[in-house]
């Protein structure tokens, strides 16, 4: 009579079991691969000039346009939480074609720049964004032409002073997000002209035209029109990336960042492990990522906290050194208390 396989043969158990290492919370933390630490972390923030008090933001909860005042004392607070370095974004009250704002010494972005350096000194690493948009009338990252087209060599000049006028503000390190062509080199050039040779360069490398900035054209009261099509990069183009930064690194780019970062994983990790990239690479967790998980933990769909880190996680994992995030102090708070 025929024999059933069970009976001719033990079952086959398996020899490798990998769930060994995922029995405790000990072992699971003993046996992660990828770690955030409060020091990995840049809180973007907002200042907006003539403010008497912050403004929350409908589209990012819990993020606010500041004061310079609450400025100060946010930042004292995100030091002492421990994270890594603070990206100042500036809201002039006055716009015009060029941005005059940016680059007076006295427009919102160099006055908190100041401000900032003033409170906190060397204790953290200060940042601003080198762009043009929130303080054009027609929030462009660069001046038009007579006929309304991004000004590539017009605008470089503008990144030029600006870079200049942060740098005399006190940032360690500019921005440079405008996705001009030349922008690394052209800052870099003005920077080493004026002796300002201990400003570093924080290249967008790779950064995407991206539906994920939604959120950010509030917290700035964007005056933008249309899109950023004509100079940052259309989504699907992966090889392209490594162009981008390998051209911003042969420029002078200190640090390198990939933007935005969760639907841009892949790109991320090539940067990441490309052995020609040998400076420190970011990524930016924007406004809209940050507003999709807001809003659905609002609504009771995901476990905000979790999807929080495991975001982060992601992206550490995708090979970010650092990650700009509006989620920067909670979280650090979070790391520090152990979880
Ligand atoms: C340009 C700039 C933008 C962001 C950072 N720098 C806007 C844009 O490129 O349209 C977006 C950041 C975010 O969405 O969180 N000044």
């Amino acid at each position: 009579t025929a024999r059933t396989r069970q009976e001719a043969e033990p079952m086959p158990y398996p020899t490798e079991r990998p769930r060994r290492l995922r029995r405790t919370p000990a072992i699971r933390r003993l046996v992660a691969e990828t770690r955030l630490h409060p020091r990995d972390l840049v809180l973007p923030m907002f200042v907006k000039e003539s403010l008497t008090e912050p403004v929350p933001l409908q589209s990012m909860p819990g993020v606010l346009q500041h004061t310079r005042e609450s400025l100060r004392r946010a930042a004292v607070e995100a030091v002492e939480a421990g994270i890594g370095g603070l990206m100042l974004f500036g809201i002039p009250t006055h716009r015009d074609a060029v941005g005059s704002a940016a680059t007076d010494p006295d427009g919102i972005l160099n006055v908190a720049m100041a401000d900032l350096r003033a409170e906190v000194g060397a204790e953290t690493v200060l940042m601003a964004d080198l762009c043009l948009d929130e303080f054009t009338d027609h929030g462009h990252c660069g001046v038009l032409t007579a006929s309304g087209a991004v000004d590539n060599d017009a605008t470089l000049v503008r990144y030029q002073d600006m870079g200049l006028a942060l740098s005399a503000a006190g940032a360690d390190l500019v921005g440079t997000s405008g996705m001009m062509d030349g922008q690394v080199a052209a800052v870099r050039s003005a920077l080493d002209g004026a002796g300002a040779l201990d400003t570093g360069i924080f290249a967008y490398g790779a950064k995407y035209a991206s539906a994920f900035y939604g959120p950010f054209r509030e917290a700035v009261d964007s005056a933008l029109q249309g899109d950023r099509r004509t100079y940052q990069q259309q989504p699907g183009n992966r090889r392209e990336a490594a162009r981008e930064v390998a051209l911003d690194i042969a420029e002078g780019a200190d640090l390198i960042m990939v933007k935005p970062a969760m639907s841009y994983l892949d790109v991320l990790a090539d940067v990441a492990r490309d052995p020609a990239v040998t400076v420190p690479v970011a990524a930016y967790q924007i406004s809209g990522e940050y507003a999709m998980i807001e809003a659905a933990a609002a609504n009771g769909w995901i476990d905000r906290d979790r999807a929080v880190m495991e975001s982060l996680v992601s992206i550490k994992r995708a090979g970010a050194q650092i990650v700009l995030t509006y989620w920067a102090v909670s979280v650090a708070r979070r790391l520090t208390a152990g979880e």
